[in-house]
């Protein structure tokens, strides 16, 4: 990028921030959760003993890998939403032997590039063409040497949960549309359970998640020159059974003001910033918001408490 592209993006970022923290109920993307040291609480997480999704999911990948397979089928395109440097994947490129192609897609570049160089060196027989794009709109797909017979799109870890319902309809829609004729999804839902369990998952005792919340705001401040005070904030994870969601936020103990770009915002004592949602599913009302996508539910495997699945739908 040049300098004044990314100078210019770093603008519309400020822009975007601030716009979060105009609304009623003060908001920051989670994408802004993942600067390097993001990325590292994040790994930590999921292999906290409190944060049972990506066990769980893993555990389902392991035990169903036969039958995952026998499903993709032969020569087909697999395509991942968001980074593929992930160990459920690694399951999926031991196990299906003659996938045609596999094509990350992420946004980051520099991320991107490095997992799937790490997985040409793991998997040498396999044409890997990484696509950097936001996968939220539709992009165009690369022209692989051996030609698909279809389109798997996968989406592991229940991401698609991190979004609202009406932006994971919409991304549902991209996958239906890049999946095309024949094609299918792959996709890791988490599933409805006693909020206690979930809550810990989000709480955990080592206090590794509240540190990857609080980062946020440690990375809004070397990034775009903001002055929250971090000592003061305190993560929270609440579970809301009306929405079927935990909600992520970070509250603050005092009343502050903060500067961010020409923009000056207050605080009240206790006043807290969203800054993520992980939405819980039941199996019906999971294939209710993948049939409104154009696509059904043909298998679900999920392990033996039924804390979570793995789903493989068709375009209907
Ligand atoms: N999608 C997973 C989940 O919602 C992982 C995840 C995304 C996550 N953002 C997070 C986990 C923030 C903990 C905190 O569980």
């Amino acid at each position: 990028m040049s300098q004044a592209t990314s100078r210019a993006a770093e603008f519309d970022e400020v822009e975007e921030i601030i716009e979060g923290l105009k609304q009623p109920e003060k908001m920051i993307s989670p994408k802004y959760f993942y600067d390097d040291r993001g990325s590292q609480l994040f790994e930590a997480i999921t292999a906290l003993p409190e944060y049972y999704p990506t066990e769980t999911e893993l555990g389902i990948m392991h035990d169903n890998i036969d039958e995952i397979v026998e499903l993709i089928g032969r020569q087909a395109s697999l395509i991942e939403f968001g980074s593929g440097s992930s160990l459920k994947t690694r399951v999926l490129l031991e196990h299906a032997k003659d996938l045609a192609v596999y094509v990350p897609v992420d946004i980051s570049e520099d991320h991107l590039l490095e997992a799937a160089s790490d997985l040409r060196a793991d998997f040498p027989a396999l044409e890997i063409l990484p696509v950097v794009a936001d996968f939220t709109q539709p992009f165009a797909l690369p022209s692989p040497s051996i030609m698909p017979l279809r389109n798997v799109v996968y989406f592991p870890g229940s991401t698609i949960g991190n979004f609202t319902e009406d932006a994971a309809l919409d991304l549902l829609r991209v996958m239906y549309q890049e999946a095309g004729q024949d094609g299918a999804l792959l996709i890791g839902a988490d599933l409805q359970k006693d909020p206690e369990i979930i809550e810990r998952a989000y709480n955990d005792s080592a206090g590794v998640t509240a540190e990857f919340n609080l980062n946020m705001l440690r990375h809004l401040n070397r990034e775009f020159g903001s002055d929250f005070d971090l000592d003061a904030f305190t993560h929270s994870a609440e579970y809301n059974e009306d929405e079927d969601r935990i909600e992520l936020r970070l509250v603050s103990g005092k009343f502050q003001r903060v500067s961010i770009g020409a923009e000056d915002f207050s605080l009240d004592k206790n006043e807290a910033i969203l800054t993520e949602y992980s939405h819980k599913y039941t199996l019906e009302g999971f294939a209710e918001m993948a049939a409104a996508a154009g696509f059904e539910v043909r298998h679900v495997w999920t392990d033996k408490d039924e804390m979570f699945s793995v789903q493989y739908c068709v375009r209907k």
